[in-house]
């Protein structure tokens, strides 16, 4: 017999950003962050994980290829999910597996995204969450959300966000075992249902230094980041959760331009400096600054994670087809666009 869960999860978007940790095998952050997950169907992953007696290894197939298991992000997941495993049965198939069955059963897993893998779109968010869901179904692990969302911190910390839908804030906590360090939800997904994200596709290339190791060398080297965690973020999300609360777009965008910025600075204070955004980017932090300013209020706001890519969030449906519109206009995609896949070439990257 063969016993299969398949789950989809959305990938989430850090309006005030993680980066830097005070813990790097638990993954535990330096400052709390708050993220929107998207909506499920756009920019998520789809995982299946099955368990039979056939099976003699654990083994996982990204994206159709085959990567190795063996120690790491996954496995902690894994480990951590299987010792939380509880009794399951299906009579009509005549299935029992005991707790310690769980232990001895080997699982296969099968994840695949429908958006460019390390681009800085948050890829790791979205595989990480759909991995510990459907194990957790599989596996008939009865912990709530938040439970698993510190399990699949520690798969990637981006990914504990991803566990819930709308606006989610993860506490960085104050525990030395990372037990505090969970997502909880700010507010669901029909809170505040006017805001459409487009994502502008700078470059689908893979990113050059990783989240994990460029978070590492900002808080070995950089000054600037201990003020950012110290000072600045904790004010930042009192202020964006009142924002989200009270849908007050002008202060949710200011916010969330600040924060992304901040975070890009933080890179450039790093040693060696960490450069996430090209060209293509900056023209478009520019287009919208601009647009904004002669608009009189925001009605647009922008954040950019590990890579070039833009995350346009704009106040309303209306608003985001001008946005397109002058999008396409300044800069004709190469490929295929619609409202929440948006393709931006660049030949110069
Ligand atoms: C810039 O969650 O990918 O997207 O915990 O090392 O796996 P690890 O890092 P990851 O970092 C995400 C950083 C960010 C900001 C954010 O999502 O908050």
């Amino acid at each position: 017999w063969v016993l299969s869960v398949t789950a989809q999860t959305p990938t989430n978007i850090a309006v005030i950003k993680y980066w830097g940790k005070r813990d790097e095998e638990l993954i535990l952050p330096i400052n709390d962050s708050i993220s929107v997950t998207l909506d499920p169907g756009h920019l998520c992953t789809t995982t299946s994980v099955a368990v039979s007696p056939a099976f003699t290894h654990d083994r996982i197939w990204l994206n159709g290829k085959e990567v190795s298991l063996s120690g790491g992000r996954f496995q902690n997941c894994l480990r951590e999910i299987r010792s939380r495993a509880t009794d399951y049965e299906d009579e009509k198939r005549g299935i029992m597996i005991t707790k310690k069955d769980w232990e001895k059963l080997r699982v296969h897993i099968v994840s695949y995204n429908n958006f460019p893998t390390a681009a800085g779109l948050a890829s790791s968010a979205a595989g990480l969450a759909c991995l510990v869901f459907s194990l957790a179904k599989l596996m008939n692990v009865k912990e709530d959300h938040s439970q698993l969302s510190a399990i699949a911190r520690q798969g990637s910390g981006s990914a504990c966000r991803s566990l819930y839908g709308g606006f989610v804030k993860w506490i960085m906590g104050k525990e030395d075992n990372g037990s505090d360090s969970i997502a909880v939800q700010l507010a669901d997904e029909n809170h505040w249902d006017d805001l459409v994200i487009i994502i502008a596709v700078v470059s689908s290339k893979q990113k050059e230094t990783s989240s994990t190791s460029g978070m590492r060398d900002t808080v070995e080297t950089s000054e600037l980041i201990k003020h950012r965690a110290k000072e600045v973020v904790p004010k930042r999300i009192k202020e964006m959760e009142a924002a989200i609360a009270k849908r007050d777009f002008p202060s949710f965008a200011r916010l969330a331009c600040a924060d992304s910025n901040q975070f890009h600075a933080v890179c450039l204070d790093t040693l060696p400096p960490i450069f996430y955004m090209n060209d293509t980017s900056h023209r478009i932090i520019s287009c919208v600054e601009k647009w904004n300013r002669h608009e009189g209020s925001p009605q647009v706001a922008y954040t950019f994670d590990a890579g070039p890519n833009a995350v346009l969030i704009s106040k309303d449906r209306k608003t985001a087809a001008l946005l397109l519109q002058r999008l396409l206009f300044q800069f004709p995609p190469q490929s295929d666009a619609d409202l929440n896949s948006y393709v931006i070439g660049d030949k110069t990257i």
